[in-house]
């Protein structure tokens, strides 16, 4: 927290930040289509039931106001938890939807994303987190602390 640039701080997602433009900064990462505030809140009551598993984190600018209220979510990236029978019972965290706003890029906002949510991986207890990501951000991640590994495949429906 202390890590963030004065006037920003982190939390976790809440049921209210639909308005506070969550989408918005994952407008910025892929597609996303037309999500309604109600359809999106079904979403995060169902995520939050998954207890212990769906972290989702948000980097929130305050206004200029005398009261600094929260004006926009201008970060978000989740951490998904998955518990495995292999390497003993093991829990994996797989890092998931990161994205900066784009006139917010190139401030460290991403790489302190990073760590808050493999500090958090750390302390639910899993011994490493994987992600997939684009060749052109292949150096951000190297930043953050992570090597390459392994080949992406997917399957489209
Ligand atoms: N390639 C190489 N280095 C990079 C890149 C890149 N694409 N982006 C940032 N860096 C470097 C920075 O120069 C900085 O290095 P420095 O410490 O030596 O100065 C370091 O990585 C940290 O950069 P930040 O400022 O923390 O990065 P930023 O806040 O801009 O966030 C991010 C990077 C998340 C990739 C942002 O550009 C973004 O949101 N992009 C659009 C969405 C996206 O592609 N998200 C990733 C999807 S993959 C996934 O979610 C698992």
């Amino acid at each position: 927290q202390s890590l963030l640039p004065d006037g920003y701080t982190f939390r976790t997602l809440r049921r209210s930040d639909y308005k506070l433009g969550h989408l918005d900064v994952l407008a910025d990462l892929a597609h996303i289509g037309d999500i309604s505030e109600e359809e999106w809140t079904e979403r995060f009551d169902f995520l939050a039931k998954c207890e212990g598993t769906y972290f989702v984190l948000v980097i929130v600018e305050a206004g200029d106001d005398e009261n600094r209220e929260e004006k926009r979510i201008v970060g978000t990236g989740t951490l998904l938890v998955e518990r495995k029978f292999l390497f003993k019972l093991g829990i994996q965290g797989h890092i998931e939807d990161i994205g900066i706003k784009a006139d917010q890029q190139g401030k460290g906002l991403g790489l302190k994303m990073l760590k808050a949510l493999d500090s958090i991986a750390k302390d639910v207890g899993c011994y490493k987190t994987i992600l997939d990501c684009s060749a052109k951000n292949e150096g951000f991640y190297v930043k953050c602390g992570y090597e390459k590994a392994g080949t992406e495949m997917q399957h489209y429906f």
